[in-house]
């Protein structure tokens, strides 16, 4: 590890939680150069759905770039983006009924989520938007002024303006946060602007697992458009088949103003972004939002070769049954460790487990890493452990991860409990902090 201790900057975060030098991965497995084999319950925070290495995207990829099919394209129309944007078209949009216009900003999450701000300002001429306590939305400065966490934000070094935080849903108790929301709409001296949009993630997954419920959001939805103020869902991390369904706000019966969509939508771990977008608001100016790298046509033939996932809907059918795998058996671990576990949390494979011991999450997260799993803790505290895996992950092998996280959470409790340690506040002083997000 010496040439990225002494040469890499210290921002480096992941890999002082997962101290080994990765060299291959195949599916759901991660391979260091030592041999040693580890579970993948992280999925390259969310990127990953359909796994290393897809063996079928592989080929078209390895195919086309044998073909000397066009690399880099910036916006330029190519074979590769035109098949793209006709299976998008046919396989996704066209059976939801969703018409959108597809923007391809930069290759980032964050780069998507810039473009969506900027679009919802343009389009309503308002300055003014609102995101949700514990949103995490990217660290430019644009998204930065939308997300939650309080070192992200301080890292800014300049004022992030032109934004307000509202509470989540569930974060008042039994004060209904979309009636908070109204009142505060509706009421000429709140004190708030009236904004250009709302941006929401359907599951929080930096913040903590926390997914909104799904009356929660249609009602959302609903107040937004009556008030002429636009939706925007971030579907970075959850969606792509995360929750279960394509898109996350689909059980929702919501048809959000605008999604960002990342990760794991070129489905090969090839940076990609996209923002899909009401017609009606695609008031851009050609070349007014760019990006030297919104034409990566290696991960437009991924992409492309991905939606045969969702030609029909077993594959859906097949990510809700894992997740109720899932589901099941933390409950069992956090019925079995009820003094440390809060309830479990998520939506579809993103599932979370809550250690209500500072700290404790950081401990299971490398005790897992040691016996061969990759997860990691998020949240406000790093107290959640996240569990992420490829969608496309094989029964036995959730079983086995989930089998080392619970072996891996006894250790950390009961040498928690040896040590006379509650472990309250030894988060703060790990020499190896928790990462700090994607
Ligand atoms: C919901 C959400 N939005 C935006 C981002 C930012 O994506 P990126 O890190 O690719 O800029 C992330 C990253 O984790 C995310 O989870």
């Amino acid at each position: 590890m010496e040439i990225f201790d002494t040469l890499e900057s210290e921002v480096r975060s992941y890999c002082r939680l997962f101290p080994a030098v990765f060299e291959r991965a195949v599916g759901s497995q991660l391979f260091d150069e030592t041999g040693k084999v580890y579970i993948d319950f992280f999925s390259g925070a969310g990127t990953l759905n359909y796994g290393h290495n897809n063996p079928v995207l592989k080929e078209h990829l390895l195919d086309y770039i044998r073909r000397d099919g066009i690399t880099h394209g910036l916006d330029m129309a190519t074979t590769a983006k035109r098949a793209l944007l006709e299976r998008f078209q046919r396989v996704i949009l066209e059976p939801r009924g969703l018409r959108y216009k597809v923007q391809f900003p930069g290759p980032t999450g964050t780069n998507a989520v810039e473009a969506a701000l900027k679009l919802a300002r343009k389009a309503t001429g308002r300055t003014h938007v609102l995101y949700f306590n514990n949103a995490y939305h990217g660290l430019t400065l644009g998204a930065l002024a939308v997300t939650g966490s309080a070192s992200k934000r301080r890292a800014a070094g300049v004022p992030l303006l032109n934004t307000t935080p509202l509470p989540f849903d569930g974060d008042l108790g039994e004060i209904d946060t979309v009636e908070h929301l109204r009142g505060l709409l509706e009421n000429p001296s709140s004190g708030i602007d009236l904004p250009a949009a709302v941006i929401v993630e359907t599951v929080q997954a930096e913040g903590g697992i926390r997914a909104a419920g799904l009356d929660w959001l249609k009602r959302l939805a609903e107040l937004l458009q009556r008030h002429g103020i636009l939706l925007i869902v971030d579907d970075i991390q959850v969606g792509c088949g995360r929750t279960g369904t394509f898109f996350s706000f689909e059980p929702a019966g919501v048809v959000p103003d605008i999604v960002c969509l990342s990760k794991s939508i070129s489905g090969f771990g090839l940076p990609m972004a996209l923002v899909l977008l009401r017609p009606e608001l695609d008031v851009w100016a050609p070349g007014e939002h760019t990006g030297t790298f919104r034409g990566n046509n290696l991960a437009f033939v991924t992409a492309a070769a991905a939606l045969d996932y969702w030609q029909d809907d077993s594959f859906s059918r097949d990510v809700l049954r894992k997740a109720g795998l899932v589901r099941r058996r933390l409950q069992e671990i956090a019925a079995h460790h009820a003094a440390i576990c809060g309830p479990v949390r998520g939506r579809g494979l993103i599932q979370g487990l809550a250690l209500e011991v500072d700290g404790l999450a950081t401990e299971v997260a490398r005790g897992a890493f040691q016996r061969g799993l990759v997860l990691e803790p998020v949240g406000p505290k790093d107290e959640i452990l996240k569990i992420l895996p490829p969608l496309v992950i094989e029964d036995a092998e959730l079983q086995q991860g989930l089998d080392i996280l619970e072996v891996a959470l006894s250790a950390a409790a009961g040498a928690a409990a040896a040590a006379g340690d509650s472990l309250v506040g030894r988060g703060a002083r790990q020499a190896i902090s928790p990462p700090a997000g994607p």
